[in-house]
């Protein structure tokens, strides 16, 4: 088969439950691995809907998502998933942005324009608490917000989980993504996050058998293949190396060994090292995507 990550049609709504649906974006490219990039719509009890980790604006795709309800929150629900809000927010001045503590502050979210009006917490807020349950995690120089849809019992993450699937990927991409551990079966959050992890560990753990022990039907990835066959084993399997750090249990289960999978120094300077392409390349896309809003915004003479 050709070598293509995403997962067409793109920038279109997909029903995956009653009052949840995704939307597939455009890849993104990060130090030359091709990501899909993947948006969670939930459409709370007040009709309100919620976009958890939007991907790029379309008037089309505000359209309809505008017929299942007005777009009222708009949620980055971690330090790296907030390039596609500026376009939402303009289009939807109604709708109030929610970001991970820290992210306002951030250099290049205050150079881009982008708005926090409200940070996220450990517990949901008001607005969604109702029917959608909220996990924080939180380490050195990452903050992550997972939410969980309790009545169709979908679980949704950004990077915490990663599931891509090495055979749409060319061959070196395809190392690359085995390198940082991110690959299908065995997706997991890329090596040099679960470094950063380490440095709240217990915390971490403790936040990752809440999210295990939801018994997700489904498990909405952010980047690769949804988890929609026994999601509950799939999760804990991608979440193996972490639920071994604590005391943690899920559901009365030992969550398995303590000792953690030593990293070879080579593979994780090399893991860092594409880690920080990564994250410049995202740096990149945000840029671009406000030079293409500056030239659709710029009068036509
Ligand atoms: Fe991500």
């Amino acid at each position: 088969m050709p070598h293509d990550v995403a997962y067409p049609p793109l920038d279109t709504l997909k029903p995956v439950a009653d009052a949840v649906w995704i939307v597939d974006g455009n890849p993104i490219k990060a130090g030359g691995l091709p990501l899909p990039v993947r948006m969670t719509v939930v459409r709370l009890s007040t009709g309100d809907l919620l976009l958890y980790s939007p991907t790029r604006y379309t008037p089309d795709l505000q359209r309809d998502l505008e017929r299942l309800g007005p777009i009222r929150h708009l949620v980055a629900p971690n330090v790296g998933h907030w390039m596609f809000l500026g376009n939402w927010q303009r289009a939807c001045p109604g709708a109030t942005t929610w970001g991970v503590p820290g992210l306002r502050d951030r250099a290049q979210v205050r150079a881009s324009g982008v708005r926090i009006d409200r940070e996220l917490g450990s517990v949901p807020p008001p607005e969604w608490s109702r029917e959608v349950d909220q996990v924080f995690l939180q380490a050195a120089f990452f903050t992550e917000v997972d939410l969980f849809h309790r009545p169709s019992r979908t679980l949704m993450v950004a990077d915490i989980v990663l599931n891509v699937e090495g055979r749409r990927m060319p061959p070196l991409p395809r190392f690359m993504a085995g390198v940082l551990g991110i690959l299908e079966p065995d997706g997991r959050a890329p090596l040099y996050l679960r470094l950063l992890l380490r440095t709240n560990r217990r915390a971490v753990a403790e936040a990752a058998a809440r999210l295990v022990g939801f018994e997700p039907r489904r498990v909405i990835v952010s980047h690769g293949r949804v988890l929609d066959l026994d999601a509950p084993a799939r999760l804990q399997h991608s979440l193996r190396w972490l639920l071994g750090w604590g005391d943690a249990k899920a559901g009365g289960v030992d969550l398995g060994p303590r000792s953690l999978p030593g990293a070879g120094a080579i593979g994780t300077g090399l893991a860092v090292g594409v880690g920080l392409v990564l994250g410049i390349n995202l740096m990149v896309v945000a840029s671009r995507e406000r030079s293409a809003d500056r030239q659709r915004r710029a009068p036509r003479g």
